[in-house]
């Protein structure tokens, strides 16, 4: 790969189509790891990354913001130590509303004032703190907190970080300017890391915080790069050229200039408004693809900010609170092998009931029987339990000073503790697998699974009423759950006139779906909600699965081997196969809205695909509105004119800047109207599409 280097003479075609290709790559990665809401394809995105690199080994000339400068650096034999310009602080800790009231009436005194304070309320994050120094506009390094003066020079790992931008927008960009963050790992991403990880034997990361911390504190960038690491910015630190009067215009800053912010921010004046949104947060926070474990209360003001400064190690102007803990103490009471719909057992702790993070735990995954020899967990043991968000709880630690001597091994079993069928393990595997075929686990697991709410989503068909209807012969297999009768329903005990109703109804309207959710529905190995969403932006349609290579799968970006193989295998099946075309007889119907169309179909990509639009002026609409208008029907919205600006959109009193710029550089100059006419609305301005 090539490197930056000296600014190398390129010919000025060719450094234009350079510059342009750099743009539009960063602008997609933005919308695919940003946003989640990419406007190209992968292969279109792999077309234009494709042409980059030839283009930049054939001149040598690599712009320091390139995408292909993401990955390639050689492992390191240590981290280097960075000082921080401006020291990283912590945060006090609120645990009550009642604490948290109390932090308001101390800003107050302190300022001498009875009048509301005005603060920002943001989710807290749970990873690891990082600072992102950019000079010159380019991201120069990355350091962890460390010691809140000192950290680790982490900047090729964070590279690997597709959401962290490799250089600031704006002209002229900041001198200099430290971003602050926080990089953290999903909680689906964590657990699939740590199934891969105890299926290698090795021992699984304890919570999300400590996968994303070991993640970034590697010295082979490359294994970081593997890890599918998120960041969320949410302050500055030193800085020169850029200037912010509040928190939340820094925010507003921040996300303009493409930086990843938290989700769910707020603006809150006087502290029940704090405290209203707390609850938000709190509430939705089970819904967050991360783990948050409480909210940050800031002055908004960052005036009053420096007027409040700093105690030794937190500032006076911030507060974190935090969400009750997710860890208990509790004692195993038995440790039970279960089945699950692959046919793996995996041995479930059945715990004293406890109240853990809100919620009464009384079960807690062991993983696998390594697990249980490396922790040497025992029936009777004393445990701390740990729930991340809200996926399952495990087992963290065992307290071995609590044993009596009367704690008992439970052994692997040798028969499937449900149908008896033989359990064997598998050469170079950690799991135990049950290998009866009908074994009623594995059936009723995978129609409930096919039932569940991420996949064909049918209410009332949840474990109760599978194991019903599969002890009492009516299903056997997920199409069967389309030969249903009211009938049959009502012949149950659990079912009357309403109920089956609901139920026939439930099944009728899953009949309706998308291509996404009925291939994670299907239950196929290693394929979660998120391998089914890339799958169905890559195929139009299901049928274009049936006999698939695992070669077409991995050239899918993100797209694996073991999924890759898992696939192929599970379409490459006749049985398989038949039955999505009893499926298709039985009367689903199944939509595609994620594929995304090749490239000879532009015009499925939305009608302003590939060009790049500036507004300026007043419109009927706000900037913001008209930029997001652009966005959604392809296009790029920017904020100034340059060289690769296609259009400029030019409402009443325009930019002076901006218009003589692209005057002098022959960009096409456009009326409001003629923008809705090139979406091919052509609605009056003011109403509503
Ligand atoms: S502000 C001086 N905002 O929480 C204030 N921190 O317990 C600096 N964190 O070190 C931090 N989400 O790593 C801030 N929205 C957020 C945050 C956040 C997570 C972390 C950060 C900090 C730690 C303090």
């Amino acid at each position: 790969m090539a490197k930056p280097g000296p600014e190398k003479k390129a010919e000025p075609k060719k450094r234009a189509e350079i510059e342009r290709l750099v743009r539009d790559l960063n602008y997609h990665n933005y919308r695919y790891y940003v946003l989640d809401s990419p406007v190209i394809s992968d292969a279109d995105y792999d077309q234009l990354l494709r042409r980059l690199k030839d283009l930049e080994e054939e001149t040598g000339l690599v712009l320091p913001d390139s995408p292909t400068q993401r990955v390639g650096a050689p492992p390191l034999e240590k981290f280097r130590k960075v000082r921080h310009a401006q020291p990283m602080l912590s945060l006090d800790n609120a645990f009550s509303a009642d604490e948290v009231r109390e932090f308001d009436r101390r800003v107050k005194r302190f300022l001498g004032t009875e009048e509301d304070i005005e603060y920002t309320v943001e989710p807290k994050y749970d990873g690891l703190a990082i600072e992102l120094s950019y000079q010159k506009g380019a991201l120069a390094t990355a350091s962890t907190r460390g010691d809140g003066y000192e950290g680790e020079d982490v900047t090729v790992n964070i590279r690997t970080i597709h959401a962290v931008p490799l250089a600031l927008r704006g002209e002229p960009p900041p001198e200099r300017l430290d971003v602050r963050g926080e990089v953290y790992m999903d909680i689906e991403e964590f657990e699939e890391l740590n199934r891969e990880k105890t299926a290698r034997g090795e021992a699984p990361f304890a919570n999300p915080r400590n996968a994303a911390a070991g993640s970034v504190r590697q010295l082979d960038s490359s294994i970081t790069a593997r890890r599918k690491l998120h960041a969320a910015c949410y302050g500055v630190g030193a800085q020169e050229g850029a200037r912010f009067d509040t928190q939340w215009e820094m925010l507003a800053w921040l996300r303009a200039a493409r930086f990843p912010v938290p989700v769910m921010m707020r603006l809150a004046r006087g502290i029940e408004e704090v405290l209203a949104h707390i609850k938000n947060i709190e509430e939705a926070r089970h819904t967050f693809a991360f783990e948050a474990d409480g909210a940050v209360v800031k002055v908004n003001d960052l005036a009053l900010q420096d007027r409040l400064g700093a105690r030794t190690r937190e500032p006076r102007w911030a507060v974190a609170y935090k969400f009750p803990a997710h860890r208990g103490v509790t004692v195993i009471e038995h440790i039970v092998p279960s089945v699950g719909r692959t046919g793996v057992v995996t041995p479930i702790a059945f715990l004293k009931p406890v109240r853990v993070g809100g919620v009464t735990v009384s079960r807690s995954t062991l993983h696998n029987w390594d697990e249980i020899e490396r922790k040497d967990a025992r029936v009777g043991d004393t445990v701390v339990v740990e729930r991340a968000g809200d996926v399952i709880p495990h087992v963290v630690e065992v307290k071995k000073e609590k044993r009596t001597g009367t704690e008992r091994k439970v052994p692997p079993p040798q028969r499937c503790p449900e149908c008896g069928s033989r359990v064997v393990r598998e050469e170079g595997e950690v799991a135990y697998r049950c290998l009866g075929l009908n074994c009623p686990k594995q059936v009723r697991g995978r129609i409930e699974h096919y039932a569940s709410r991420g996949a064909l989503d049918i209410e009332g068909l949840g474990e109760k009423n599978v194991a019903l209807l599969h002890e009492r012969g009516l299903v056997h297999h997920f199409t069967d759950i389309y030969r249903l009768r009211k009938e049959d329903l009502l012949a149950l005990p659990r079912f009357a006139e309403k109920s089956a109703q609901n139920l026939m109804d439930a099944i009728e309207a899953s009949k309706e779906t998308t291509l996404a959710r009925f291939l994670y529905g299907l239950g196929i190995p290693h394929v979660g909600e998120h391998a089914a969403r890339l799958l169905a932006r890559h195929f139009r349609s299901l049928e274009d699965l049936y006999g698939i290579s695992p070669e077409r799968i991995t050239e899918i970006k993100q797209m694996g081997e073991k999924i890759a193989l898992a696939v192929s295998r599970f379409f490459g099946e006749e049985k398989n196969v038949k039955a999505l075309k009893e499926l298709k007889a039985l009367g689903v119907r199944i939509t595609n809205p994620e594929y995304w169309a090749p490239v000879e179909e532009e015009a499925e990509r939305g009608p302003l695909a590939g060009l790049t639009f500036v507004v300026t002026g007043t419109m009927p609409r706000s900037r913001k509105e008209v930029e997001a208008l652009i966005e959604e029907a392809g296009g790029q919205a920017t904020g100034s004119v340059s060289r690769s600006t296609d259009y400029l959109v030019v409402g009443e009193n325009p930019g002076d800047a901006k218009l003589t710029r692209a005057r002098d550089l022959e960009v096409k100059r456009i009326s409001y109207e003629e923008l809705l006419e090139m979406l091919g609305k052509g609605s009056p301005p003011g109403t509503l599409f």
